[in-house]
């Protein structure tokens, strides 16, 4: 459309930055990714390319590998792939797998995920695993014609747009979407039935809607930004699909407001990082909206009790009440199914405003590159 056109002549329009209007973005990268690819409560195989049909029937294991942000979107997957198929799925950092010794389960099948296809560690993880024996490969990836989308048997082409902000923003939820598409596409075989597709199908529907009731907590999170700019240290806390979201709100906090950010499960704090909890370490939460939300409420009473200060992002069923130590930010209602994907719209938003009071350069953060094409 004529926005995301403008965008990539690489012109910000009204925003101050493009990792903001990248931002915002976000319903119509949804609906351009969906677009001609969901067919009567079904995801269409056509969506992973003209093979898609004939392979994606017969996977039994998915090894998925990336880096960065498309990193946290794989093990987003991982939950996915294992709770909602059964198909059995690991996920890997790409700069790891390609130094150790890994095996290869049979009709296994090797997933990249790349924003811009040309990451040198991911690229060069799927040429090892194909010489270890990995026999269908499938690339999620933003930029049609790039190495990745050339050297993989399929591939999912994003369509999200240029994505100019070295930040991530639209590309990690785009993918999102994609890789819900392929739990459904390689899932119907297993376990995924003919009515959890069509939820699957309709959730992702509903999602650039969401997405919007999501954006408008701009104004708040800008104002629960001025909290973070004195900080030098914070951790964000997760459990289940929420717990990558709380990794990429890590990393976007780390990448353009520089203050270190450290993601944890929330069910891990008494091994260890309780330790670290004080008045100066403020804890963001993403709560789940599901039956751990009980689990992850006692983990917030674990921190509350030891002079933690919280930023509780939750449901407004889940009935967290605001105080002195902890501000709680409602999130619309979702499908716990695109939960990990609307929770992260906060994240990016908080991170942006942090990184603006701090006056870092939000789309050229120091020290880091847009694609690493080199090792
Ligand atoms: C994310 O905000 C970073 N810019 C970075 O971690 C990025 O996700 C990573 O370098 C992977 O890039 P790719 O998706 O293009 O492979």
């Amino acid at each position: 459309s004529e926005s995301t056109a403008s965008h990539d002549a690489g012109d910000k329009g009204q925003y101050r930055h493009y990792m903001l209007k990248e931002t915002y973005e976000q319903p119509i990268a949804i609906q351009r990714t969906l677009e001609g690819r969901l067919q009567a409560g079904k995801v269409l195989d056509s969506a992973f390319g003209p093979k898609a049909a004939e392979i994606l029937p017969t996977i039994e294991h998915v090894q998925i590998i990336a880096c960065g942000t498309s990193y946290n979107s794989g093990m987003v997957a991982r939950y996915w792939f294992e709770e909602l198929a059964g198909i059995p799925c690991n996920v890997e950092i790409a700069s790891e797998f390609r130094y150790r010794r890994s095996f290869t389960p049979k009709n296994s099948l090797l997933v990249t995920l790349s924003q811009s296809g040309e990451t040198a560690d991911t690229l060069a993880a799927l040429r090892l695993a194909k010489e270890q024996g990995y026999t269908s490969s499938l690339t999620i990836c933003n930029v049609d014609g790039s190495s990745l989308v050339r050297e993989s048997d399929m591939a999912y082409l994003m369509k999200a747009g240029t994505e100019i902000g070295v930040a991530s923003t639209k590309a990690f939820t785009v993918q999102l979407a994609g890789l819900l598409m392929l739990v459904a596409a390689i899932g119907r075989n297993k376990d995924v039935s003919a009515d959890l597709e069509a939820r699957i199908v309709g959730a992702l529907q509903a999602l650039p809607a969401k997405i919007e009731q999501a954006l408008t907590l701009d104004a708040a999170i800008e104002e629960l930004a001025e909290d973070f700019a004195d900080k030098h240290h914070s951790l964000f806390l997760g459990r289940g699909t929420q717990y990558p979201i709380a990794m990429e709100g890590a990393l976007k906090l780390k990448e353009i407001s520089y203050i270190h950010a450290e993601a944890y499960a929330a069910g891990e704090l008494k091994h260890g990082p309780l330790a670290l909890i004080d008045a100066e370490m403020p804890i963001i939460v993403v709560a789940p909206n599901n039956e751990l939300l009980e689990k992850l409420k006692s983990n917030v009473e674990e921190v509350r009790a030891r002079g933690g200060i919280l930023y509780v992002f939750a449901d407004k069923d889940a009935k967290f009440e605001s105080d002195e130590t902890m501000r709680v930010i409602n999130v619309p209602h979702v499908d716990e199914l695109i939960a990990p994907i609307v929770y992260t719209l906060p994240m990016q938003l908080l991170s942006y405003h942090v990184a603006l009071i701090k006056g870092t350069d939000v789309d050229q953060p120091r020290n880091l590159a847009k694609s690493v094409t080199v090792e």
